[in-house]
């Protein structure tokens, strides 16, 4: 992405922003950003769960200091980016056949907007242990709540360091917030790659606020099929798809 862009490239940035939040979205977003407010958030009180705020990485119960050092905090996903996200990526895939894994899974926000779409699983895999207790119960309100229709009920928080997760063996649509840096970003990015040539499934990456997307850029067998830069760098993303060729080594692996 282009962090200081030209004329031009603002102009595609505030078309960019149109087309994620819409005409009075857009108008409000750019209100905001000229003051540098905050915008208001109604997610919790709509679904009757807990899922906002803000909490530094050194205050949420992280044991292991490598990964909490390059763990980013947790902040939401906003339900119109994460809703946009899922309605561009989805639209021609065949949701039974893929399984919706939130990489750095927070209270569990991007899941509950997930399930509301026939994916075959819906996982989110967090580092903190009290974000994921948080998330286990977000996710038992909702599916138990009648008046919003999930679609998928398989939903589960696996709490673990996304480095160490074992996918499903299945399509993967990934989604990352800006979750984890360097050393740990390279480990996924490296995981998925072998799971794509071992098992020849298709495995979609949705990288929003993508920080560390220079090392996908970098290496062979990503390939970026969109992206989209708005106004605030936290609410940009891009699509890449995971194209790994089997070398010797891997297709040995596959065969251990
Ligand atoms: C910016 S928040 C995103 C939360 C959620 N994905 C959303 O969009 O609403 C990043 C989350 O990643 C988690 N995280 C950081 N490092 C991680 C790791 N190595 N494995 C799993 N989760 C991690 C953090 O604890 C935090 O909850």
């Amino acid at each position: 992405m282009e962090y200081n862009p030209d004329t031009g490239g603002k102009f595609k940035i505030v078309m960019n922003t149109y087309r994620v939040f819409g005409f009075w979205e857009t108008l409000k977003e750019i209100l905001l950003y000229l003051l540098s407010q905050k915008p208001h958030d109604d997610f919790d009180k709509k679904y009757g769960v807990m899922t906002s705020g803000v909490t530094e990485s050194s205050e949420a119960g992280i044991a292991d200091e490598t990964a909490r050092s390059l763990a980013v905090g947790y902040v939401p996903t906003r339900e119109v980016v994460i809703r946009h996200i899922l309605e561009s990526t989805t639209k021609e895939l065949d949701l039974n056949e893929f399984t919706f894994v939130d990489l750095g899974c927070g209270k569990g926000r991007t899941l509950i907007v997930a399930a509301q779409l026939p994916f075959k699983e819906v996982i989110g895999v967090e580092l903190s242990p009290l974000h994921c207790e948080v998330a286990e119960a977000n996710i038992k309100r909702y599916l138990s709540d009648g008046k919003q229709p999930a679609l998928c009920r398989n939903v589960r928080v696996s709490c673990a360091n996304a480095a160490n997760f074992v996918f499903p063996d299945t399509n993967l649509l990934i989604y990352m917030y800006r979750p984890f840096l360097g050393p740990i970003f390279k480990h996924v990015a490296d995981n998925l790659r072998r799971f794509q040539a071992v098992t020849g499934h298709r495995v979609l990456i949705a990288y929003s606020c993508p920080v560390e997307e220079l090392m996908l850029e970098e290496y062979a067998g990503f390939v970026k099929r969109t992206e989209y830069q708005v106004i605030s760098m936290d609410y940009s993303w891009s699509l890449w798809e995971c194209q790994a060729e089997i070398s010797p080594i891997l297709a040995l692996t596959a065969q251990d």
